[in-house]
């Protein structure tokens, strides 16, 4: 972890934030400068449309889950119109589910008659998605599920769709996990060596302790090894259940809730991502109607990255290989707020402590540029009071439509009582009385 540790010391906004980006290693710039990708869940759980855990949910044993493998025909499928949909929502990077926990696998693997390639569908899907998310200009991640409920040798366990099957645990109590966890390996190594550059894999997920499965079950400290030696500039996330190991993980991944603040471990901040969805499921789900709003989502994507964090957000495509007209919505109006407003996410980090984000607000920071970017959640009236910032701005405009905000030291009203938040060191952004257009409006501060 040496290489994201921040130097300790000396003034806190040069060195704190330039620093910390400084010190990222070079090959992971690019994920701290894109802060915000894309999450693909697909497989054969898309049919059922009730969540991808409905295997282990519902106890459905390996014949009635076939149906779905029988059946599964993507024929709407065109990875090209993903790519797009990503690239207009402003995704700098993608990660797709190469093999779910029910273990029916996107790609051609050697090593199991599980996958896409004999199923009616027929062909390699991986290979495709790959190709078109590159072209897009998007970095390619995989998420590779450790668990596998379809796999022969992967012993029983709590969360086995069988795990409460008595009958089906005593007759399956001789599987053997180490020849499950070779399986594990080779597919990973297929991964790393048939796609060309993958820039980050996503393991999921290790659960340790009783009837669970960690480290000696995936082996997980030789295949850490072949990971980086396969792909030495990849980002590995941390569910390999190797957290107090040095060098047992790149960057933590928070997932379905928001940080109250920037992660840290042992006090010294760490690269993170949250993974979040558009409702409460990662596969396509028919019937839930939990979504979140645009609003919601964007806020979403803002307060992750003024804590220093990414967002990957979750896409779960149908079985008839679309995106739902749900996620085309968001994912389009989440890139019109993009389009005049990513200034404020790529490249920007948490703003140097001594600024205090104004009620309601969320600051972000460009080391980079020496910009300032205050995201106003609620719209207040005429005047927004930033402490902390007398005699460090030059410039202030809004970002939608790049008009000046003037600024001035608070102003004291004498005949009507004064304004007991301004105190010395604040400056005084003067606002419209209207809202400007765009979700959430974002101010651009030029500092000195
Ligand atoms: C959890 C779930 C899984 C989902 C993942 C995303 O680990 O088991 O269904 O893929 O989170 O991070």
């Amino acid at each position: 972890m040496e290489n994201i540790r921040i130097k300790s010391g000396g003034n806190v906004m040069s060195n704190l934030m330039t620093n910390w980006s400084n010190n990222i290693k070079k090959e992971w710039k690019w994920f701290v400068d894109s802060r915000f990708g894309m999450f693909i869940h697909w497989g054969l759980y898309a049919l059922p449309a009730r969540h991808e855990w409905v295997k282990s949910r519902e106890c459905i044993s390996d014949e009635e889950y076939q149906r779905y493998f029988d059946y599964f025909n993507p024929d709407m499928y065109d990875a090209k119109s993903w790519a797009k949909a990503a690239k207009n929502a402003g995704m700098k990077y993608f990660v797709i589910t190469t093999k779910h926990h029910e273990g029916f696998c996107l790609w051609d693997s050697e090593y199991t008659d599980y996958k896409v390639t004999n199923t009616p569908y027929g062909k390699d899907l991986l290979k495709s998605i790959v190709e078109a998310f590159r072209e897009e200009g998007l970095r390619v991640g995989f998420y590779y599920s450790l668990l596998d409920w379809h796999h022969p040798e992967f012993s029983v366990d709590r969360f086995h769709p069988m795990g409460n099957n008595k009958e089906f645990r005593e007759k399956n109590k001789d599987r053997d996990i180490r020849k499950y966890s070779e399986y594990l390996h080779a597919q990973v190594r297929e991964l790393l060596t048939k796609f060309g550059r993958i820039d980050y894999i996503f393991f999921d997920f290790s659960y340790p302790g009783e009837d669970g499965k960690g480290r000696d079950d995936w082996q997980s400290e030789r295949l850490l090894k072949m990971v980086r030696q396969l792909q030495p500039h990849i980002l590995i996330n941390d569910r390999l259940d190797l957290n107090d190991v040095p060098g047992g993980w790149d960057i933590k991944t928070p997932e379905q809730f928001m940080v109250r603040e920037r992660v840290e471990v042992e006090g010294k901040p760490v690269l993170w991502e949250t993974c979040q969805t558009f409702s409460g499921s990662w596969g396509y789900h028919r019937d839930e109607s939990s979504w979140k709003s645009v609003k919601q989502l964007v806020q979403i994507l803002i307060d992750t990255v003024s804590k220093s964090g990414n967002l990957l957000l979750n896409v779960g495509p149908t079985a008839r290989g679309e995106f739902e007209q749900r996620a085309l919505d968001r994912l389009s109006d989440i890139g019109k707020w993009m389009k005049h407003h990513s200034r404020s996410i790529y490249g920007c980090t948490q703003a140097p402590e001594e600024f205090k984000a104004p009620q309601d607000c969320r600051l972000t920071y460009n080391p980079e540029t020496n910009r300032l970017y205050v995201h106003l959640f609620t719209w207040p009236f005429k005047e927004l009071h930033l402490d902390g910032l007398a005699g460090k701005v030059n410039y202030a405009q809004l970002l939608n439509d790049a008009s000046e905000i003037k600024f001035s030291k608070p102003p004291q009203y004498e005949h009507v009582g004064t304004n007991k938040n301004a105190c010395k060191d604040t400056v005084t952004l003067q606002l419209p009385v209207q809202k400007p257009e765009g979700t959430v409006p974002v101010i651009e501060l030029f500092l000195k």
